[in-house]
């Protein structure tokens, strides 16, 4: 039996969804424990591309359980639609269960994400707008409703009745903007509740029965530690913990469960959203590497910020998810260039830091240190042992392991399921 977590350890879109899908492969169940359709993982098996932003990405393996944890956020509209486009490409879904007490993500929880930020200007967080941060901050404020709320028609209809009584007064008398009809929404709802009451079980109990059984779980991190609410760049983060502590909360097992820890990172680093980003390169350097790796957004379209990799994140995130190993993608991008940078510590006021500070002030004043390497400009998608790299892509993936401390056990070198190094 093995316990295994893959977590974000950037801004997110690290390529976390590829090595859920491979994983998935020795896995029996695959178990998403945080976030919501934030989240954008792109899977590509036999040249056809599977964007997900809620079911696991473990769900392209025929016979897997996939469960949605209670830690999720789920927009019943969303998830019927991702249950639709799947089947329709010939990928079952009747393995899939929801937890019951996951919360759900309503109308106004949208509208408010909306409002908030046009209210926020130039100083918006540059969220999905897909209404997570007002349905955790419902959890959070003991009215949201979850799933168990949901599948029940006479509760549901009290909760959203309860809600509206508030959230159209904030949303008209604040905000200035339109207000909600309960009856419109409970009867549109109580469609989705039909369809998703199948899935919906006490996931915390399946998953303990499946550890005893000697099953082998992956847990599917969304988003990634520094969008952590936690620990990202706080407030330029999302609404949840994406951390590998997120498993416990967010699935309902104890700590003792987890086996490994496994950090997916770029060989480079990107954010898509507003907030600090000090390798950034907000030049022709990022545009390149925008260019190079197609950094444009899975959920929104929006182009990413791109820059260099910087090893003091990694190494925090080894640090606050315990990662046994990293996954690094996007060798084969970075390859691409003549000169590569990798930031190795900060200089503030004239002394090399190693660790992330918490306030904002301070790390703008932090200048990244950087070594420099040689690209290795050959074609490296097709290579599947670590023997058969450059020189040049060794060097740097060695130096990533010194700056970190964490061993590297999968190197992508390619979009494809099969494009991947295994060490
Ligand atoms: P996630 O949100 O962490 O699952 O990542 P996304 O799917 O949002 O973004 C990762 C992007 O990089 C996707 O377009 C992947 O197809 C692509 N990708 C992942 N690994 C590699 C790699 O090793 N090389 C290349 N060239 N592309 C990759
Ligand atoms: P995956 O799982 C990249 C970012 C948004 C915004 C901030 C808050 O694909 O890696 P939110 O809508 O969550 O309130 O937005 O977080 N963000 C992501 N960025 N990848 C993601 O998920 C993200 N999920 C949220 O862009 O800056
Ligand atoms: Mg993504």
């Amino acid at each position: 039996m093995a316990t295994r977590v893959v977590v974000g350890t950037q801004w997110g879109d690290e390529g976390k969804g590829k090595y859920i899908d491979l994983l998935a492969g020795d896995s029996d169940i695959v178990v998403r424990y945080s976030g919501g359709n934030n989240a954008g993982h792109t899977i590509v098996v036999d040249g056809v591309k599977y964007a997900l932003h809620l079911i696991p990405s473990g769900i392209l393996h025929k016979g897997k359980t996939c469960i949605i944890g209670n830690g999720v956020v789920i927009d019943p509209a969303v998830l019927i639609k991702e249950i639709k486009d799947l089947n329709a490409k010939g990928v079952s879904t009747d393995n899939l269960l929801i937890s019951d007490r996951a919360h759900l993500i309503m109308p106004y929880h949208k509208a408010l994400d909306e409002l908030q930020e046009n209210f926020r200007g130039i100083n918006n967080i540059g969220t999905t707008k897909r209404g997570i941060g007002p349905a955790y901050s419902d959890k959070i404020d003991r009215c949201g409703i979850r799933m168990c709320d949901f599948i029940d028609e006479e509760v549901f209809a009290k909760k959203v009745k309860e809600n509206l009584a508030v959230k159209n007064l904030i949303i008209e008398k604040v905000y200035g903007g339109k207000a909600f009809d309960a009856d419109e929404i409970i009867s549109e709802y109580s469609e989705y509740a039909k369809l998703v009451k199948k899935h919906v079980i006490d996931t915390s109990v399946y998953l303990h029965d499946a550890i005893d059984a000697g099953k082998n779980i992956l847990f599917e991190g969304a988003q990634a530690t520094f969008l952590d609410v936690d620990f990202g760049t706080y407030p330029y983060v999302t609404s949840s913990n994406p951390i590998a502590g997120g498993v416990c909360t967010g699935a309902g097992i104890g700590p003792v469960y987890i086996d490994e820890v496994y950090g997916v990172l770029k060989a480079y680093t990107s954010r898509v959203g507003a907030g600090p980003f000090p390798t950034e390169q907000n030049n022709e350097i990022g545009d390149r590497i925008r260019e190079l790796g197609h950094e444009y957004g899975t959920t929104t379209g929006r182009p990413r910020r791109c820059g260099w990799l910087d090893a003091v994140m990694i190494r925090y995130a080894a640090r606050i998810n315990g990662l046994t190993a990293l996954a690094i993608n996007h060798v084969d991008t970075i390859g691409k260039l003549e000169k590569i940078k990798l930031c190795r510590a900060y200089r503030k006021n004239g002394e090399e830091i190693i660790h992330y500070p918490a306030s904002l002030k301070e790390l703008a004043q932090c200048e990244p240190v950087y070594e420099e390497f040689d690209g290795w400009n050959v074609d490296i998608s097709n290579v599947r042992k670590y023997e058969d790299l450059p020189e040049n892509a060794k060097k740097y993936l060695n130096r990533v392991e010194e700056l970190t401390g964490v061993r590297i056990k999968y190197i992508g070198v390619g979009k494809e399921r099969e494009q991947t190094i295994k060490i």
